[in-house]
């Protein structure tokens, strides 16, 4: 039979018939067709209702970095994420930070940015002018849409009209600001966004086209700041370190993309545990550090007069607590209870704390001994696994591949042949 990927009816298999297609349609072994089914410990129905096609999971390595007071309060904070010494630096970080108290945080209320886009309006400044007049009865109606987000305090609280210069003209562009309480908001979001469109035409003569949430939540910033005693970090010379760093990444995007990066390596590890879209807050946090139109750095850094290093951070953080996958997937509920928050805005304020650590973290590490002296012995691991070698002699090759400087798989699996031979010998 030809090989396509045109299967009939794909989505109604149950699981397991899936599997055998997937398995044949991939050449897949055994072994392979099981990585791709394990649930880990998780109800198959429960992948299978969150999204389409479900096969199995991809198991992501959960860590809990430690040593995090914020807010006087202790956490330990579950981190998912491939990528070694993300977690340690984050714990290191925080462990720094005690000295002077850890991390103070805040967050703006959990409001969301409903677009409606207004297109074909022969006044557009009279259209936007005319919108915000009757905004009181547009809320009216974009409140009708969720009386349970009302009665919990949410809903729509304010109106904005802007006006665009476009390549096909200018449009009116509303936004529905949306108090979304403890969810993400996306839905509560697009549903008004929706029923919104139809008087607005009307409002307007214009014609509506699209109706959707946008990630570049800026009502919804959160904050974390710390202080670093230089004793703690290595010295003032340190202090000086991280804060060229920041100067480096504030003159330069292409040094900056990589700055936020490591941010973002804390945010969406603390995301991807607690089963918030990462991609969302991926999205806000980049398309923030570039609104003053300039691409900047999301963190910012400066010595205190006492020659310490103080750090803060601020970006969109629209996580949910209620809805989606935090709600459905066992080990996002299990990090949620974990970390004890009761509010949304609680854990956007974690994640801007681990956020800065871990920029905290890379900025010291490169601006001192330089990042690879850390990752080595993580990366010397993955090396020797991937190159085959048994797990009796992990712990050996590691050793060996650092100590000389040459962590690749061949080398690995050389030094697997040596350890061998040499245990026959014996
Ligand atoms: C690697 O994942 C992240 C770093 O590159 C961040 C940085 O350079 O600031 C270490």
């Amino acid at each position: 039979m030809a090989r396509t990927s045109r299967i009939e009816g794909f989505y109604k298999l149950p699981i397991s018939e899936r599997l055998k297609v997937v398995r044949e349609f991939g050449g897949l072994t055994d072994d392979e067709a099981m990585a791709l089914s394990g649930f880990g410990g998780i109800d198959p129905s429960i992948p299978d209702s969150m999204i389409e096609n479900a096969v199995g999971s991809m198991p992501v390595p959960l860590g809990i970095a430690a040593n995090f007071v914020i807010n006087e309060k202790e956490y330990l904070v579950p981190m998912a994420i491939e990528e070694p010494s993300v977690v340690a630096a984050a714990s290191n970080a925080a462990r720094m930070a005690l000295e002077s108290g850890g991390f103070k945080t805040g967050c703006d209320p959990p409001v969301m940015i409903g677009q409606i886009q207004l297109t074909g309006i022969a006044d557009p400044e009279g259209a936007r002018s005319l919108i915000l007049d009757r905004s009181e009865e547009l809320l009216k109606m974009a409140n009708e849409q969720d009386p349970m987000l009302v009665r919990v305090g949410g809903g729509a609280k304010g109106v904005e009209a802007r006006v665009i210069d476009t390549r096909s003209g200018p449009q009116v562009i509303v936004h529905i600001l949306v108090d979304v309480r403890d969810a993400m908001g996306a839905n509560a979001v697009n549903t008004m966004a929706e029923a919104l469109a139809p008087p607005l035409e009307k409002m307007t003569g214009g014609r509506v086209y699209l109706r959707i949430l946008s990630n570049l939540a800026v009502h919804r910033l959160a904050r974390a700041s710390a202080i670093w005693r230089k004793e703690a970090i290595g010295g003032e010379s340190v202090v000086d370190g991280i804060v060229e760093a920041y100067s480096f990444a504030d003159a330069d995007p292409y040094r900056c993309a990589t700055h936020n990066k490591g941010i973002m390596n804390g945010i969406d590890a603390v995301m991807l545990a607690t089963g918030n879209d990462t991609r969302a807050i991926e999205a806000g946090a980049h398309a923030y550090a570039s609104i003053s139109g300039s691409y900047k750095p999301l963190t910012r850094y400066e010595k205190t007069p006492e020659g310490d290093l103080q750090g803060s951070i601020e970006l969109p953080m629209a996580v949910g607590l209620i809805g989606g996958a935090t709600k459905v997937h066992p080990t996002a509920r299990a990090s949620v209870k974990l970390l004890g928050v009761k509010t949304a805005g609680e854990l956007a304020e974690i994640a801007a704390a681990v956020g800065l650590a871990q920029n905290f973290a890379a900025l010291r590490a490169l601006a001192t001994e330089g990042i690879q002296k850390g990752h080595m012995s993580l990366h010397a691991r993955n090396i020797a696994i991937s190159a085959g070698c048994p797990a009796e002699f992990v712990d050996e090759v590691v050793k060996v591949m650092v100590s000389e400087r040459k962590v690749r798989m061949d080398r690995a699996a050389e030094i697997v042949e040596d350890l061998k031979k040499s245990r026959q010998r014996t």
